[in-house]
């Protein structure tokens, strides 16, 4: 199986295209917060705006409801799309919209969001072909949204032939990155897992256990699995009905002769919104009344330490309540650490990518990713509904 890349397009001359991009920034009170995503989108932009008729932009934004709902309408990112292509964007108004078949050649359009529609979640087949109808290529370029089943990424493909279908470079780059990390990836390998929940992130973690020499965990998740060795957090936040699920990892890293670290050292307080109390404690003394909100100075050591030697590097989820300063400080630790390696340094999802910018060392870290569900879902599953429905 191959994955179509632009240079597969046929035809391109009289070319309308349907471009599904992974547009969902955060907005708020209508302004875009955060041009990442917009700016990943333009290299795929730039390359067919120079050779094909029309460019019909879409995405989703945020968690509407099959119904149009202006709190998440796409207007406020097609005015950041055309200051940063530099070229007018047309907005339309409704993703199925007559202007998508009439638009002049030379044009770029933005369409509404795709889940004012209920079809785009539920991958229904007559969305689907309502959307590609007025089109004569689909591109995939919206990697973040690569592991949903949806009709703009999934229905839709399956409605278009050789050489008129492909992934863009964005899609193309961020699965180039992530296969180094699933075949054969350089040894050591150092993961990096965070975040509130492991029960949102089992299934990678069991994963990343099979692949890695090191596993360093914090963030809330640790948590759990420091209970589950029978460790009293006070009042951290755990979920209980996750311990045995946090046994089964911990066994099997063991029988596997990983590296699995917990924090030895954590912040700990009263409050995270109004902090009196702001402690360090090993983790075998937390007062009962207080809850863990970071790693300790001991325990960021430890793993910049593991980080320092690492070949290849993942890291995905924060290791303490990092939007609060006060607890920002593991988080930051690990970005640093993760951009002083030689190693090849992949960073996924949101959290984990605001620390490497707001570290300043975005540039040092081999590839962020604008997916971090879908990257984790790959490393995962080793393959993503959006880009099998494109393999050919
Ligand atoms: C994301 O930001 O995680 C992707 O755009 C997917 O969005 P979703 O989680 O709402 O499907
Ligand atoms: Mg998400």
């Amino acid at each position: 199986m191959t994955l179509p890349t632009l240079e597969d397009l046929r035809e391109l001359g009289e070319a309308r295209v349907l471009l599904r991009l992974d547009l969902n920034v955060p907005i708020h009170n209508g302004v875009v917060q955060d041009v990442t995503r917009v700016r990943a989108a333009l290299p795929t932009l730039r390359w067919l705006d120079e050779r094909v008729a029309v460019i019909a932009a879409c995405s989703h934004l945020g968690k509407a409801k099959g119904v149009p709902d202006p709190a998440y309408s796409l207007e406020p990112v097609a005015t950041v799309l055309e200051q940063e292509l530099g070229r007018p964007v047309r907005f339309v108004p409704d993703c199925l919209g007559p202007e998508r078949a009439t638009a002049e050649p030379g044009s770029v359009l933005l369409l509404e969001n795709l889940r004012f529609y209920p079809g785009e979640k539920a991958n229904d087949e007559e969305f689907a072909r309502r959307l590609a109808e007025p089109f004569s290529h689909f591109v995939n370029d919206a990697f973040g949204t690569a592991h949903r089943s949806h009709a703009s990424v999934v229905g839709v493909a399956a409605r278009f032939g050789t050489g008129r279908k492909a992934v863009g470079f964005l899609v193309e780059r961020e699965v180039d990155a992530l296969r180094r990390l699933i075949s054969n990836p350089e040894q050591p390998f150092v993961a990096v897992v965070g975040g509130a929940k492991i029960s949102t992130k089992t299934a990678p973690l069991e994963a990343l256990v099979e692949r890695v020499r090191t596993l360093l965990v914090g963030g809330g998740m640790a948590n759990t699995m420091l209970l589950a060795q029978g460790i009293s957090v006070g009042r951290s936040l755990v979920e209980p009905e996750m311990l045995d699920t946090c046994r089964a990892v911990l066994d099997r890293a063991a029988a596997l002769g990983v590296d699995l670290h917990l924090p030895q050292d954590v912040v700990v307080t009263d409050d995270v919104e109004q902090p009196q109390r702001i402690e360090v404690r090993a983790v075998d003394d937390i007062p009962d009344d207080l809850m863990i909100v970071d790693l300790g100075p001991e325990t960021r050591q430890r793993y910049a330490d593991a980080l320092a030697h690492a070949a290849t590097v993942f890291w995905n989820g924060p290791m303490g309540v990092f939007e609060v300063d006060e607890f920002a400080a593991g988080t930051v630790a690990i970005a640093r650490a993760l951009a002083a390696t030689d190693g090849f340094t992949v960073v996924g999802g949101g959290e984990s990518v605001m620390a490497i910018h707001h570290a300043g060392v975005a540039d040092q870290v081999s590839h962020v990713s604008t997916g971090g569900g879908a990257s984790l879902q790959y490393l995962t599953a080793e393959a993503l509904p959006a880009i099998l429905a494109l393999e050919e």
